[in-house]
C-alpha cells in the first residue's frame, strides 16, 4: 500500500510502499479516504514518543482518518464491513498510521461511524481536534454566563473550542489576527483579542475588568500563561494543550491548572457526531492536500499560521 513514512526519527516524512496490515481479533481494517493533519503529526515523527513508544519503523505518519471498513477481525461486533468510520488510526508499535492506503483500528477503540452529513474530507478533519476541544470544555465545566478566552483559538483545536464553548453558553473572547477576526464571530465569539498587537491582558481587561473564568490555551509558553493566568477569577481554570501549566503554582493562587492530554475514545466521537449532525460544529478545510503533497503539508503546519484544518487525500 502507499503511505507516508519516516525510516527514523528525524527523517523527513516519505511516500512507501508498505505491507497492508491485516487486522487481528478485535481489529478492524479500514481502506482510508481522507487523513487529517495535526501538529501532533511531525511531532511523533520527530520523536515526541521515544521515551514512552516502542515504535516500529518505518513510522506511517498521521492520526486523524476516514474511510471504510475493508475487513473485520474474529470477535468485532460494533463496526461492520461497509460502514464508514472516522477516528485515530496511529499504532506506531506496529509502525501504523493514518497517512496511508489502510489502517488497523480496534473495534473498542477510538473509531466511531461518520457523521452523517459529512465527506470523507471532512470527517477525517474532525477527531484529535474536535474530541481534544470537546473535552477541554468538558474538564474546564465550560457553563452559560461565564467569560472563556480561547487562546490558539484560529487553529484546528481552537475553532472547534471556540464553537463548542458557545454552544456551552459561554461568552467567548478568541484570540485572532485582522485576516481572522470574522471568521471567529462567525465561528461564535462574541469578540476577539489580537496577540500580534501586543498584551492579551490589557486587550482583555480593557473590556472585563473582572477578568475571565476559564482560558483555553493551545499556543502559549509557561511564561505566556504564567501572565495569561492572570486574567483569571479565583477559583477559575486554565487548561494547556502544549503542557505550559504548573498546577501547583495555580492551586496556590486558588486556581485550577490543566496540562491537558487528550485521550480519544468512541464516545467522544459519537458526541461530535450528534453535535456536528445537529448542526452546532462546523470543521472547516484550509487545505485539501494531494497524497504527494502530504509532506509539504507537514512542513507547512510545523512553519506555523494554520487557518483550520489540512486534510490529506489518500
Ligand atoms: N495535548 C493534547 O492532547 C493536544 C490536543 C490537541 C492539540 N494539541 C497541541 O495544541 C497545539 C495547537 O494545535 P492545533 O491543532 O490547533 O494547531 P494548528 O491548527 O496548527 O493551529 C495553531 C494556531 O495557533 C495560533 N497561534 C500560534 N501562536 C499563538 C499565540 N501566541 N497566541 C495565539 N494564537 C497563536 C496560530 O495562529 P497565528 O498563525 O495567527 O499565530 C494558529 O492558528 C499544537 O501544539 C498541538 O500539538 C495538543
Amino acid at each position: 500500500m502507499r503511505a507516508i513514512a519516516v525510516s527514523e526519527y528525524g527523517a523527513t516524512p516519505a511516500p512507501m510502499n508498505l505491507p497492508r496490515p491485516e487486522p487481528g481479533p478485535g481489529e478492524i481494517l479500514v481502506k482510508l479516504i481522507a487523513a487529517g493533519l495535526n501538529p501532533m503529526d511531525w511531532k511523533i515523527a520527530d520523536g515526541l514518543l521515544k521515551d514512552s513508544v516502542d515504535a516500529s519503523f518505518p513510522l506511517v505518519i498521521g492520526q486523524d482518518g476516514a474511510g471504510v471498513v475493508d475487513a473485520v477481525g474474529d470477535g468485532v461486533t460494533r463496526l461492520r464491513h461497509g460502514e464508514q468510520v472516522y477516528g485515530v488510526f496511529g499504532a506506531p508499535e506496529r509502525g501504523l498510521g493514518s497517512y496511508a492506503e489502510y489502517a488497523i483500528a480496534r473495534d473498542d477503540g477510538p473509531v466511531a461511524k461518520m457523521p452523517a452529513g459529512m465527506i470523507y474530507t471532512q470527517a477525517a478533519a474532525v477527531p484529535i481536534a474536535s474530541m481534544s476541544a470537546l473535552a477541554m470544555v468538558d474538564r474546564a465545566r465550560v457553563d452559560a454566563g461565564q467569560t472563556v478566552l480561547v487562546v490558539g483559538a484560529t487553529g484546528g483545536t481552537g475553532q472547534s473550542a471556540v464553537q463548542l464553548a458557545a454552544r456551552a453558553g459561554a461568552k467567548v473572547i478568541a484570540t485572532a489576527r485582522d485576516d481572522m477576526a470574522g471568521t471567529m464571530r462567525r465561528l461564535g465569539a462574541d469578540e476577539t483579542v489580537d496577540h500580534s498587537k501586543g498584551d492579551l491582558n490589557g486587550q482583555v481587561l480593557a473590556v472585563h475588568s473582572g477578568g475571565v473564568d476559564a482560558i483555553l490555551d493551545m499556543a502559549s509558553d509557561t511564561t505566556a500563561a504564567e501572565h495569561l493566568a492572570q486574567l483569571l477569577r479565583p477559583g477559575g481554570t486554565y487548561l494547556s494543550t502544549v503542557w505550559a501549566v504548573n498546577p501547583d503554582a495555580m492551586a496556590a493562587r486558588e486556581l485550577r491548572g490543566i496540562n491537558f492530554e487528550v485521550a480519544p475514545s468512541a464516545e467522544l466521537l459519537d458526541r461530535l457526531s450528534d453535535i456536528i449532525d445537529a448542526g452546532e460544529l462546523r470543521v472547516r478545510v484550509e487545505w485539501e492536500a494531494p497524497f504527494a503533497e502530504a509532506a509539504g503539508a507537514l512542513a507547512a503546519n510545523r512553519a506555523g499560521g494554520a487557518r483550520g484544518k489540512t486534510v490529506i487525500r489518500i
